[in-house]
């Protein structure tokens, strides 16, 4: 196991009753790495990430984050990683500031620390001027800097973004992606982030990642860097149609036979 691998999936395979909603997956994502996790509805994104941060446990597999395995070291593993959730755990009626804070508590960031470290989270994610505004009463895009904010509050690691951007106008859209480089760029001394997202939106991969992870229905179909893949003057949407079941987003997963 090489100090660089932040992020290592082994075999790790997911069942609801008889769906299976993970099959079989590995994978890797080395420090620095920002990789895109792409696929149709269904395919089983959101239910890696939760077994990378530790949400729910793998039928079968292991996944180690940072180094840690994900059940047998669970904290560890959880306060080297921030989670984006598909829909992320806000207080509607807790201020911007409160929240992190919060979070940042929960996080274990120290007492003496958790000013600072709150205060940096909201600069870095532009929310500064709105610190102390009811989150309720924020914009959908600001709702969601403050979701990436309670992500990085304790300056993880490893981050984990499910569909960042989705349910976003254009503008917001825009934003948020400019706020993720940001996030995933060396800053003040630090390195480069390590970031795995899962998108629908292949500008944005193009925008972020150097490498894209696709599964489909719950198995990994292609595992290459952007690079490679537009390589020959191929454009993304053809080479991940050439990958994609034509109808996984209408069917149900493989089910066990
Ligand atoms: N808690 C659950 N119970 C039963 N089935 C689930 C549960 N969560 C997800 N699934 C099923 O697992 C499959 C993968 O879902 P999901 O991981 O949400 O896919 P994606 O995020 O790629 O759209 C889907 O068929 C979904 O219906
Ligand atoms: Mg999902």
């Amino acid at each position: 196991m090489t100090a660089d691998r932040m992020i290592a999936v082994e075999g790790v395979s997911k069942r609801y009753g008889s769906i299976q909603a993970v099959d079989d997956l590995s994978f890797e994502v080395r420090r620095g790495e920002v990789v895109g996790f792409l696929g149709p509805n269904g395919a089983g994104k959101t239910t890696t990430m939760r077994m990378l941060t530790g949400f729910i446990p793998p039928t079968d597999g292991t996944i180690r984050m940072a180094g840690h395995d994900v059940f047998r070291d669970g904290r560890a593993a959880r306060s080297a990683v921030g989670y984006l959730p598909e829909t992320p755990p806000l207080y509607p009626e807790m201020t911007v500031r409160g929240f992190l804070g919060f979070v940042a508590s929960i996080k274990d960031v120290k007492r003496s620390d958790r000013r600072d470290s709150v205060d940096r989270a909201l600069e870095r994610c532009g929310l500064t001027e709105v610190r102390k505004r009811i989150i309720g009463q924020l914009s959908k895009g600001f709702r969601q800097r403050v979701g990436l904010a309670q992500a990085i509050v304790h300056e993880p690691q490893v981050l984990v973004l499910d569909e960042p951007t989705v349910g976003l106008d254009p503008i917001q859209i825009r934003e948020i992606r400019d706020l993720i480089l940001g996030l995933a760029a060396p800053d003040q001394g630090r390195e480069q982030q390590t970031v795995i997202l899962s998108t629908h939106i292949l500008p944005e991969v193009e925008a972020l990642c150097q490498r894209v992870v696709l599964i489909d229905r719950g198995r990994k179909s292609l595992d290459r860097s952007l690079a490679d893949l537009t390589a020959g003057g191929d454009r993304l949407e053809d080479v991940f149609a050439r990958v994609t079941s034509a109808d996984a987003a209408e069917t149900e997963p493989r089910g066990r036979v």
